[in-house]
């Protein structure tokens, strides 16, 4: 942050960025070894991880709450101990649900602990963060700048953190000001009752005025909106250019196709999450 305390962009952030959704996700069981290794072969600039904690205070690299889509557990990530979770099977759902990319290597796949992913990847690899439910884990915020840290990536400028929830930003921020934080927005159609999660005094894409970008610009030094709704656009070019001139960079979600990929592309987006990240590496390229 600089003295205004105003959130600062890092130069390495001013250039497109290839995040890679819970990985390879298009490719591979999502937040397993598989996807994040081949998200670093596709040449992804980051890795992005959502995280929930486990009963005796591990965090686990998981983005659902509950363990029933992605594992053959069930219940809450947060009901089960390391011991439970690290027996459970994270990668045959991925089979069973896509035949087509279905590989044997797969079955078994282990949940993922953050220690895990950052000692394996260290600072060959940069991390996109994503802290969820943090009503819900209040010692998340702590823990893992705590676990950042020490582990240097703070300082070698390795890590964004990202959220929906402006107050687990807010802690962070107060935690260590040198972390870039993204401020996650959720738009849905007004017609279908409310616009977002984070906050509810969000205006609509459209609505969203200079001081409302100014307002985020105060903690974060980026946006990350949705852009489809079940098949629609929710933003345009004009809310990214409104983004830039109040100073937040904005990276988009979850980008799959190669049509809207060069379509954001054309409208100044500064980065993309997306499960393929082969296909927005060739475009980039
Ligand atoms: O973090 C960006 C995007 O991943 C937010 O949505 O539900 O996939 O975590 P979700
Ligand atoms: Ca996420």
């Amino acid at each position: 942050a600089d003295d205004s305390g105003v959130q600062t962009h890092p130069d390495d952030l001013k250039t497109f960025k290839l995040i890679a959704h819970r990985g390879a996700s298009g490719h591979a069981p999502e937040h397993t070894w598989a996807a994040y290794d081949k998200a670093r072969e596709m040449g992804a600039d980051y890795l992005e991880l959502d995280l929930h904690m486990s009963a005796d205070g591990e965090i686990i690299v998981i983005h659902d709450d509950s363990l029933d889509r992605t594992t053959n557990g069930e219940g809450r990530v947060q009901e089960h101990n390391l011991e439970q979770l690290k027996a459970l099977d994270a990668g045959s759902w991925f089979n069973e649900k896509y035949p087509d990319r279905a590989d044997e290597t797969y079955v078994g796949a282990k949940l993922l602990t953050l220690d895990e992913v950052i000692g394996r990847y260290g600072k060959e690899v940069r991390y996109y963060i994503e802290t969820k439910s943090p009503q819900r884990y209040p010692e998340l915020q702590r823990e893992l700048v705590e676990t950042l840290d020490e582990a240097g990536l703070i300082e070698s400028g390795s890590v964004v953190i990202q959220s929906f929830s402006q107050a687990s930003l807010q802690e962070i921020r107060g935690l260590n000001a040198d972390i870039p934080l993204v401020q996650l927005l959720w738009y849905s159609p007004r017609e279908e009752g409310g616009l977002k999660e984070w906050n509810d005094t969000t205006p609509a894409p459209e609505d969203m005025t200079d001081a409302d970008f100014k307002k985020i610009a105060s903690y974060a030094i980026g946006v990350g909106p949705n852009v489809i709704y079940r098949g629609n656009e929710v933003i345009d070019q004009r809310f990214i250019e409104q983004a830039h001139n109040n100073g937040l960079i904005v990276h988009s979600y979850t980008i799959n196709e190669p049509e809207q990929m060069q379509r954001l592309i054309g409208w100044g987006v500064d980065g993309m999450f997306t499960d393929f990240p082969d296909r927005l590496r060739a475009m980039v390229d």
